[in-house]
């Protein structure tokens, strides 16, 4: 069976050569409690950052040789672990090879009720880092303008979703004219394209008396547009910095970040990890909006199992997705 490891580690640009794919030995039902078969991989930014030597250590870093992992959803083929049958969904972390042998420990059954691939997107963990930006910490409502970049990613996609359901004028951004329209398809009358040379003065004219909330996800020159566009005693949630990931200094902060502070701005960053505790609220709140189809979420299914990791991953950097990118194995 094949599993895939890092073939060394990128020191700017990631590319296909970093990664290793092997073929090893299947496990044996007895070398655990659970026999699962992977099904579908998410490929996520953040698998960039554990690339990189230091920084971003919410996570263990990996080192050329490391067993890559990601969120997946597998079938369990065989279990000697009560409370699993074969036959079920297992959601959860696993590395990245076709065949697992698991303890069981962090595993969930996927939740009832949903289409299967949600678990890897509006009811994963895309979803509920959108649930956690939006509904638990910025906490939109009708007074607020709100910034939400990338938004026709995974993450973005859904955040923005979740501010205009609680009254919030957005302005949503997006580097391809397709992923615009997708976004004007699904209602989102203000859409800006943050590639764009004059991002800063498009965002000057589409947001005049400025922005309560910035959803921040992308960091670099559109960060720093964001920033001039604050209204004093608003926040910026700190979501991710995608722009920065395979930078050699990833750290390196906007020109203009004093100006938060001129402005009184909060500054919120997290890390969905830290917040596990609020998982089964997240479900609880998100499967309607997801069973209903009141949510808009689409896929971006890569076909080609272990082999196509490479690809998808370094494309999510050109912006290759249009919604969640997940490998089908
Ligand atoms: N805080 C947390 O716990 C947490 C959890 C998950 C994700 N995140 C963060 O949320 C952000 C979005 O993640 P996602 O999984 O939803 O990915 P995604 O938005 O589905 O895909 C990444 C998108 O980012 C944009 N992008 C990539 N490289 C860029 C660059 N150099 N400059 C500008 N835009 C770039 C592209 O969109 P365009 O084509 O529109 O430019 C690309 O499609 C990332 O920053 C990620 O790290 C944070």
């Amino acid at each position: 069976m094949q599993r895939l490891t890092l073939a060394q580690r990128p020191t700017r640009r990631l590319a296909k050569e970093h990664f290793r794919l092997e073929e090893i030995a299947p496990p044996r039902a007895d070398d655990a409690f659970l026999l699962l078969r992977t099904c579908f991989m998410s490929v996520d930014p953040y698998m960039r950052t554990r690339m990189q030597p230091e920084g971003y250590d919410y996570l263990p870093h990996w080192q050329a040789g490391s067993l890559l992992s990601g969120y997946a959803i597998a079938k369990v083929e065989e279990s000697r672990l009560p409370g699993w049958s074969r036959g079920d969904w297992a959601v959860g972390h696993l590395p990245m090879q076709e065949w697992v042998a698991h303890e069981g420990d962090g595993l969930r059954h996927a939740p009832p009720g949903a289409p299967p691939l949600s678990w890897l997107h509006p009811l994963g963990m895309t979803g509920f880092t959108a649930w956690l930006g939006m509904r638990l910490l910025g906490k939109p409502g009708p007074a607020d303008s709100v910034l939400v970049g990338a938004a026709a990613g995974a993450v973005g996609s859904i955040a923005a979703q979740l501010a205009r359901e609680a009254g919030a004028r957005l302005i949503v951004t997006a580097g391809r004219k397709d992923k615009r329209d997708w976004l004007r398809g699904i209602g989102f009358e203000c859409v800006l394209d943050h590639r764009a040379p004059d991002f800063d003065a498009q965002l000057q004219r589409a947001a005049p008396e400025g922005l309560t909330l910035d959803f921040e996800t992308i960091g670099g020159t559109s960060f720093a547009a964001a920033i001039e566009a604050m209204r004093p005693g608003g926040r910026v949630i700190v979501c991710g910095l995608i722009s920065q990931y395979q930078q050699e200094t990833p750290r390196r902060a906007p020109p203009n970040l004093n100006r938060l502070g001129e402005r009184g701005v909060a500054v919120i960053p997290f890390v969905a990890p830290h917040y596990e505790a609020h998982f089964e609220t997240f479900l609880e709140e998100m499967t309607p909006r997801v069973t209903s189809g009141r949510l808009h979420w689409r896929l971006d299914m890569v076909q080609g199992g272990l082999a196509a990791v490479p690809g998808a991953l370094v494309g999510l950097f050109d912006g290759d997705n249009l919604g969640k990118r997940i490998i089908a194995l």
